[in-house]
């Protein structure tokens, strides 16, 4: 970004306490970062400074401290926006990817008829598979599955034959969490505009990787977490935009989403107001708003080129290692830095309780994906996911482990 500091992978690195504490006097070579990614010290600091000086609650009281509550409350939202280049009243606070798409079926989806569509693809996460099957189950919509490539990747080929003018949503993830690929979101869009359908990104394993331009995507929703994008835990928003919002009804009724509620009748409040019932996580909205002021001021072409190179590392490690199978692109073209692969003959979760000895932290099983998992016959597999935190010895870590269980699990 202009005006970004220039990218120092070991300054970035030092501002994260629990990298630099190690675990258990070692150190923690930490490649879970799909899952979870960790806190920098300015998004701690920011929750701290919060609970210290300014906790109250939100949009309620008028005293000074409710004031400061809400500024921050509403300022996180403004800065979130920013990062995403969309206005900040169409930023929902959620939970999380999972209750932003639920929000999405629950409202949005509670218009279909029975016959109506919904596309998804055979490599979502259950986030964003589950509420579909579920609103399949409650309306009698029919849902519809696009194939994956032997590369991991949404066979967008499938779509002229997938989309028809019954389908009123098209749900699909922008990174894959098991194969690290990127969807090709412009033909997803072209095909939807064709029928007249939506198009919902599940952002969760793309927004940790820099600021996104969603109105030139041209889709209508984006779902993602905090906690995957050095924030914190219980907090990721809905985006979309204002008008599509203003139409959907909202899925909690309560405190705050009115404007005046009467023995006969409730109105609600406007936008993005409606969709946020009760008390809200206050300060983990605060975190998620210092978490992307944190990454904005990174410069992301060179922290985009040192977790690709990273990426091409591990790539190229499991090229040598007798027995590995990656479960995704082979390249970098179209790939974020999530690294899926087989070891041949060894559980997923052997390979991960042995690298863990090595100081690696990795995930191994079905990653919420089991449609995909089937597809590709296997039960799990192991997956390395790297932020822009990761180092050169994390990989040295990684691949000199990964030697190890190869040797003792073949
Ligand atoms: C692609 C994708 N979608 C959805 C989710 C669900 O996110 P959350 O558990 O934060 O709601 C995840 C989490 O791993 C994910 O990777």
């Amino acid at each position: 970004m202009s005006g970004a500091t220039a990218f120092d992978p070991a300054a970035v690195r030092a501002q994260f306490p629990l990298l630099m504490r190690g675990l258990d006097g070692g150190p923690l070579h930490y490649l879970d970062n799909g899952a979870t990614s960790q806190l920098p010290q300015a998004v701690l600091d920011a929750m701290i400074r919060f609970e210290t000086t300014s906790r109250a609650n939100v949009l309620r009281s008028v005293h000074r401290l409710a004031e400061a509550a809400t500024d921050a409350y509403e300022g996180a939202r403004l800065d979130i926006a920013r990062y995403l280049n969309v206005p900040g009243d169409e930023i929902i606070f959620t939970s999380g990817t999972t209750s932003a798409i639920n929000l999405v079926a629950r409202s949005f989806g509670e218009g279909m008829q029975p016959g109506d569509e919904v596309v998804v693809s055979l490599l979502e996460h259950h986030g964003n598979f589950v509420p579909w099957q579920m609103l399949r189950d409650r309306r009698g919509i029919t849902l519809k599955i696009l194939p994956v490539t032997d590369e991991g990747r949404i066979d967008l080929s499938a779509l002229t034959r997938t989309v028809t003018k019954r389908t009123k949503l098209i749900a699909l993830a922008h990174v894959s969490n098991v194969t690290g690929a990127v969807t090709d979101v412009a033909p997803v869009v072209a095909a939807a505009r064709t029928v007249g359908a939506r198009v919902l990104l599940d952002g969760a394993q793309r927004t940790p990787h820099g600021p996104l331009d969603l109105p030139g995507l041209g889709i209508d929703f984006y779902a993602f977490s905090g906690h995957k994008m050095f924030g914190p835990t219980g907090i990721g928003c809905l985006w979309a935009k204002k008008e599509l919002l203003a139409s959907m009804p909202p899925l909690m009724g309560g405190g705050e989403m009115i404007r005046t509620v009467t023995v006969e009748r409730t109105e609600w409040a406007d936008v993005p107001h409606k969709f946020e019932a009760g008390t809200p996580p206050i300060a983990q909205a605060v975190g998620l708003g210092a978490a992307v002021r944190w990454l904005m001021q990174l410069d992301w072409t060179s922290a985009s080129a040192h977790e690709m190179r990273l990426t091409q590392r591990v790539l190229d490690g499991l090229g040598r290692l007798k027995g590995a199978r990656v479960i995704g692109p082979s390249g970098l073209q179209g790939r974020a830095p999530v690294i899926s692969f087989e070891l041949a003959g060894a559980h997923p979760h052997d390979v991960c309780q042995i690298l863990d000895g090595f100081g690696v932290a990795l995930r191994g099983g079905h990653h919420c994906a089991q449609p995909l998992m089937d597809h590709f016959g296997v039960a799990g597999t192991t997956r390395a996911s790297l932020a822009l935190y990761n180092n050169d010895a994390d990989v040295d870590a990684l691949l000199t482990g990964l030697d190890a269980a190869a040797a003792k699990l073949r």
